[in-house]
């Protein structure tokens, strides 16, 4: 049989060329060099059927063979990747093999985000390359294209595909996964990142059970309750050790994901566009891009899959200069004010936040239209004066006399029922005609699946942007998609095009700002972390992980973000307490001690803090600033399981070069007069020496009088790696409930005395 073989730095993906034109998956796993076709065994599997081509070999059954591209009517009863209807309502598609290319460089797709090659790799000798693989359907002219792309260095494989109707009339797409691996056995575990609105992506571990498990999002969004990313892990696969395949999807809409056993126990897992209502339409000529999956695979466990994530995330998905930038250290003042300040009321937030070292200020919702409620003013987005008492202007220029950025608050999708736009433009928001619309947050969502309401938007956005200062957006998406129906002359309605065109126009307005104005820092946001995929992370380099500002709960959500992505994508704010969301207090401490892990900053008025919390909050900035480039760039380690641990939480930063080590613990649960817990560190060098240069804890009330720092343990002693990452770190039992310890680590050298 023919292969093509795609190697990267440690891995090898095989596909085989079968003589009947069938595109099978051999093998992806540990780099090898082997001819892996000796492992497809064809019997006579009863009701399992055979292509007629076969004439009459009973052995090849497409129903037992692993697959590419699944097509449904193939005689492959297992979930398809791929399924077309034609005008008759006839179901099915046989694509069979025509050519294949090898070229140097990662292919890009229109409109979409992708994984891009740096610069600097195309020079490199390993640089990325693409396969392109032609499929095509004699009978109904369907032809497809796979995208395969390789990034060796990264040890990343992405695929994509696009479809063309070559035929004549209308096809219907009714499936449409870009992204199938098969496996021919194995005792999996599915890894997923479940949620709701204020707490998003925690993490489930299941056996992969006979028939079919999936998730995914008919939300138009990503969504708070499932994230496009998967895991499928060897059942003994842990933190450190172990065979796991990651899947993430670049695209920030609808989407299913699916993993199934089948009757052999062979696996299949795909992740691709929603199934559900698809039937996307495709007129002759016309032709759909798929949106990009991204795979790894690594036989070192968990935290080596996120660091391939993350790193090809960090590296090669986010964008702009604020790639590489240190973020400002922001104060953003929805929690402070919600929608009800002035001008004044922020130029206060900021003067104080000015005095203690914050980079920037973060006006939020409410500053246009007739803001002063959620009922009105999304749609109009031109500046309330009247509200603000002043030019939106003159309050960025006073914020920046004080030596700060300013940034702004905008959600370009939305449109409220009370509002100039949608006065003049009802048309322009999703509604079905004749029936009520679905309202959330009291708000409807504007069809960006039309170019003039893009331009629209943009246009009214560009205007406060043209004559403002702002060095940062943060972009907002705070409902769920309903009522699809595109009030334009075409009457036929398809929704899987209009939910699809929603996303594109989504990406044209991001891609539109960033060209006009590069040198802005944008986070995305949907209700906190509803919209956080790596398609947003091309756009925006980091988001708002989730309007669960509660340092406890935050724990476990950062937890099970960073599965997938990076520290730098997660937007975390230290607020106030009691917290909004849960009423909880913690110290102030342990509120930067979670919130550093993430793109730091406020979210409260820190002129109703005490003098001593305001000298902290000096350094914690001091301290973020010092931490940065290791927060940030380095590699990040889960120390503890949320659903296991539930005395304390853990997690540390270690440099590439494994020279330095902030640890970060949390204490949760406490119990008089209990057992010590020991931390064990991770990814140190288990023969070097390691100085602990600072110790840091919660400041706990000194019987009531004045705050004081805990006697310290480890601070100036010098550890062996070995002895960190075997033994462990002790928690002090002064440590009390929700307080926290922030330790650093840097590796003596060997000229040192
Ligand atoms: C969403 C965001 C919040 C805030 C509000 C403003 O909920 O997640 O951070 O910006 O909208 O309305």
């Amino acid at each position: 049989m023919k292969q093509i073989s795609l190697h990267s730095r440690n891995t090898t993906y095989q596909i085989g060329i079968h003589r009947l034109g069938f595109l099978l998956h051999l093998y992806y796993g540990e780099r090898t060099e082997c001819d892996m076709s000796y492992l497809l065994q064809e019997y006579d599997r009863g009701f399992s059927g055979n292509p007629y081509d076969a004439g009459e070999d009973r052995t090849l059954s497409l129903d037992a063979l692993p697959q590419e591209f699944p097509c449904y009517g193939t005689g492959d009863f297992r979930s398809a990747a791929f399924n077309v209807r034609n005008e008759q309502g006839v179901h099915g598609v046989d694509l069979r093999y025509v050519s294949h290319q090898i070229r140097r460089g990662k292919y890009a797709l229109p409109g979409l985000p992708t994984v891009y090659e740096e610069e600097t790799d195309l020079r490199k000798e390993q640089g990325a390359y693409t396969l392109e693989v032609t499929l095509a359907d004699q009978n109904s002219g369907v032809e497809v294209v796979l995208f395969y792309g390789v990034l060796p260095e990264l040890d990343v494989i992405t695929r994509s595909a696009v479809v063309r109707n070559s035929g004549k009339g209308n096809i219907f797409i009714n499936r449409m996964f870009g992204c199938t691996l098969d496996f021919l056995s194995g005792n999996y575990d599915l890894l997923h990142f479940h949620g709701r609105h204020t707490m998003e992506r925690n993490v489930e571990r299941v056996p992969v059970m006979h028939g079919k498990q999936s998730f995914g999002s008919r939300r138009g969004t990503s969504s708070h309750q499932h994230n496009p990313f998967a895991i499928l892990a060897e059942r003994e696969t842990t933190e450190d050790c172990g065979s796991c395949y990651g899947m993430a999807f670049l695209y920030s809409g609808n989407f299913s994901f699916e993993v199934e056993q089948d009757q052999y126990r062979q696996v299949r897992m795909q992740m691709g566009m929603l199934d559900d209502m698809m039937d996307y339409q495709l007129s002759a000529g016309e032709c759909l891009y798929v949106p990009e999956t991204a795979m790894a695979y690594t036989k070192n466990g968990l935290s080596d899959l996120s660091h391939i994530f993350h790193r090809m995330i960090r590296g090669h998905v986010c964008r702009g200069r604020y790639k590489t930038v240190r973020r400002p250290v922001l104060i953003n003042n929805w929690e402070a004010t919600y929608l009800h300040f002035t001008g004044e009321k922020i130029l206060r937030i900021a003067e104080q936040a000015a005095k203690l070292g914050v980079e920037m200020l973060v006006l939020d919702d409410g500053w246009f239209g007739k803001r002063d409620d959620d009922n009105s003013g999304l749609g109009d987005w031109s500046v309330n004066e009247k509200k603000l008492g002043m030019p939106l202007a003159e309050l960025a220029e006073k914020i920046g006399e004080m030596g700060m950025q300013f940034g702004l608050w905008i959600e370009p999708e939305m449109v409220n029922e009370d509002s100039e736009l949608y006065r003049q433009h009802p048309d322009w928001a999703f509604r079905i005609p004749g029936r009520q619309p679905c309202r959330g947050r009291n708000q409807l969502v504007l069809d960006f699946s039309r170019k003039e309401v893009v331009d629209h938007i943009f246009k009214q956005i560009a205007g406060v942007l043209d004559t403002v200062n702002v060095s940062y957006i943060k972009m907002d998406m705070n409902r769920s998609l309903t009522d699809i129906y595109t009030q334009t002359a075409e009457s036929y309605q398809n929704y899987a095009k209009t939910m699809h065109g929603y996303v594109l126009g989504v990406y044209d307005f991001l891609e539109r700002l960033i060209a006009r104005y590069p040198n802005i820092l944008i986070e995305g946001c949907s209700g906190g972390g509803g919209r956080f995929d790596a398609g947003m992370l091309y756009y925006t380099p980091q988001i708002w992980c989730s309007d669960d500002t509660d340092a406890i709960e935050r724990i476990r959500i950062q937890h099970g973000t960073s599965f997938a992505y990076p520290i730098s994508a997660v937007g975390s704010h230290v607020s106030a307490v009691p917290n909004h969301q849960t009423g909880r207090t913690t110290k102030l401490f342990t509120r930067s001690v979670v919130a550093m892990a993430g793109s730091f900053g406020y979210e409260l008025d820190l002129n109703l803090i005490s003098e001593s919390e305001r000298a902290e909050v000096k350094e914690q900035i001091a301290d973020y600033k010092k931490y940065w480039n290791l927060i940030h760039n380095g590699r990040y380690y889960r120390l503890h399981d949320p659903e296991r641990d539930r005395e304390a939480a853990a997690w540390s930063f270690v440099a590439e070069d494994r020279g330095e080590m902030p640890l970060n613990v949390v204490k949760l649960d406490a119990h008089g007069n209990a057992p010590i817990n020991y931390i064990c560190c991770k990814g140190l060098e288990a023969g070097a020496s390691y100085r602990c240069v600072e110790e840091k804890r919660s400041v706990k009330p000194y019987h009531g009088s004045e705050p004081r720092r805990d006697r310290k343990q480890l601070e100036g002693r010098i550890y062996d790696g070995a002895a960190l990452m075997g033994a462990g770190v002790p928690i002090p039992m002064e440590l009390g409930e929700y307080e926290a310890m922030q330790v650093h680590f840097i590796r003596v050298e060997e000229s040192e005395p």
